[in-house]
């Protein structure tokens, strides 16, 4: 075993004074924080408060050591874990916060839900889903972005996942997500200080939330298991699942999946089109590219899935808009095992913070980081981009399960939005990212939107969904 050499770092904060002094730099602006320590230490550096120590990571060779290569000797960050302040207080023991073998099983049993032919059925839901928010913004020129791209992906999660009839609920469903996610990832200083028995208004609105979540997610659970037929939704998907030995889910579980897929099922996609169209307002020539892709290939049509294929350009900006702005812009893990990463040891218990937002500007692997250019995804450039120096779904055994969802839903939205309209930042805006659990832009997206001049498509299907 090679010596056991610790990676450098800055100076450790021990006593309460400078651990607060570490959060607040973490709070106060984490990318510039973290993004000066990889400038200073390279791609592996460490930070330790207290007790904890936690390597962040923005080296492709580690990010294949931990996602792949020795991913068994990794589980998902504590944080996420902790049922009282982390991700598993809404989400219990679904994909995203378990491990080991539980988590193997729910993976295998969660999977068909997501193989191609099943996604691609969604395909119209996504499309049905576009046309009534276009349809919605008629006569409009202001519009908060952020809001809209939310509310669409959130429409399309609910469809997908309970295809049943739950207009009723939507509106119940979208707020409950909203308070989640304002909350989750999002825990201030106080927050994380004060005992839990204190009641906060931020606790106050979780609970709600989970309980509002909760009773709707049960109540469909159980009319379904009286009918018990596969409705063409994900829904059905785990409800039908069975492991090597015929078991199913019981309705905990199957209530933990869903949670999961809802609330890893849209905020991503949505914060994609947002800094996609933050984007294509600062680079007028490649929204036109853009336009002239999509005017030729759909000629004023509404896309289908296998327009798909024939808009490479408009998969290429997704990707370019994904590595500036990973929506999932940090991976949390915990070592289980001692581990050798490189050149560097990680004793069992080590925090491990992969950095996809610092890998994806490094300008060790890419031309001009800063800069918005779509071609380095063409084809010929693609195979020439470093092996996990790009990991905007992560990778390994645990890469995103709904990869291929999100795509098609991103890039439908894209065509059929920039078909008809452009937006447009007001002289002098400023638009932040705010890393919270997802990065979102920081205050929402406030944009002009103005119509473009080109023939329109025919708005088909949009009673079809009740507004959420
Ligand atoms: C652009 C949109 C999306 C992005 C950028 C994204 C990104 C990611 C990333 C980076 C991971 C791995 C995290 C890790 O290794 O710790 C992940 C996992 C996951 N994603 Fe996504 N995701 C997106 C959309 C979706 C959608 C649409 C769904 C479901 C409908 C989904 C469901 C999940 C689930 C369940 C996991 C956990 C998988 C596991 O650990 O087995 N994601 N996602």
């Amino acid at each position: 075993m090679a010596a056991q050499t610790l990676p450098p770092g800055p100076q450790a904060a021990r006593n309460i004074i400078q651990i607060l002094q570490l959060m607040r730099n973490f709070q106060r602006d984490l990318l510039g924080f973290t993004g000066g320590n990889f400038a200073r230490y390279g791609g592996i550096w460490k930070i330790e408060a207290g007790k904890e120590t936690q390597y962040m990571i923005a080296e492709p060779d580690l990010i294949q050591e931990i996602l792949v290569k020795q991913s068994d000797k990794f589980n998902k960050s504590s944080d996420y874990k902790n049922t009282d302040k982390g991700l598993a207080r809404f989400l219990g023991n679904g994909l995203v916060t378990s491990d080991g073998d539980f988590w193997k099983r729910q993976r295998k049993l969660v999977a068909p839900a997501f193989h191609t032919k099943r996604i691609e059925a969604y395909a119209q839901t996504m499309v049905d889903a576009t046309q009534a928010m276009l349809d919605r913004w008629q006569g409009q020129t202001k519009l908060d972005i952020d809001d809209e791209m939310m509310r669409g992906t959130l429409q399309i999660v609910v469809k997908t996942l309970f295809n049943v009839d739950i207009s009723a609920d939507a509106k119940r469903i979208g707020d409950a997500m909203s308070a989640l996610q304002e909350l989750v990832g999002n825990n201030s200083m106080v927050e994380a200080f004060l005992p839990l028995w204190v009641p906060t208004p931020q606790r106050a609105r979780s609970k709600k939330a989970v309980r509002d979540l909760d009773e709707i997610v049960y109540r469909l659970i159980t009319e379904w298991r009286k009918v018990g037929k596969d409705n063409g939704d994900l829904l059905s998907m785990l409800l039908l699942a069975r492991d090597d030995d015929g078991n199913g889910m019981n309705d905990k579980q199957v209530r933990d999946e869903a949670v999961t897929l809802f609330l890893a099922g849209h905020d991503t996609t949505a914060n994609t089109l947002n800094w996609t169209w933050y984007l294509l307002a600062q680079n007028p020539d490649i929204e036109a590219k853009l336009h002239d892709e999509i005017d030729t290939v759909l000629g004023g049509n509404l896309p289908t899935l296998a327009d798909l294929r024939r808009l490479p350009y408009s998969e290429m900006v997704i990707k370019e808009s994904m590595r500036l702005f990973p929506p999932a812009y940090f991976f949390g893990r915990v070592t289980i095992d001692d581990v050798q990463l490189g050149d560097f040891f990680a004793p069992k218990g080590t925090g491990i913070g992969v950095s996809s937002y610092s890998v994806h500007r490094d300008p060790r692997f890419w031309d001009e980081p800063e800069a918005f250019r779509p071609e380095r995804f063409s084809p010929e450039n693609a195979e020439n981009i470093r092996k996990y120096a790009y990991i905007p779904f992560g990778g390994g055994p645990r890469v995103c399960i709904g990869n291929s969802f999100a795509m098609m839903e991103a890039e439908l939205m894209l065509v059929m939005i920039a078909q008809r309209y452009q937006m447009r930042l007001s002289p002098g805006q400023v638009v932040e990212p705010n890393p919270l659990l997802t990065m979102k832009p920081k205050g929402g997206l406030p944009m002009r939107i103005e119509e473009r001049k080109v023939s329109r498509p025919q708005s088909v299907s949009s009673q079809k969904l009740e507004a959420v």
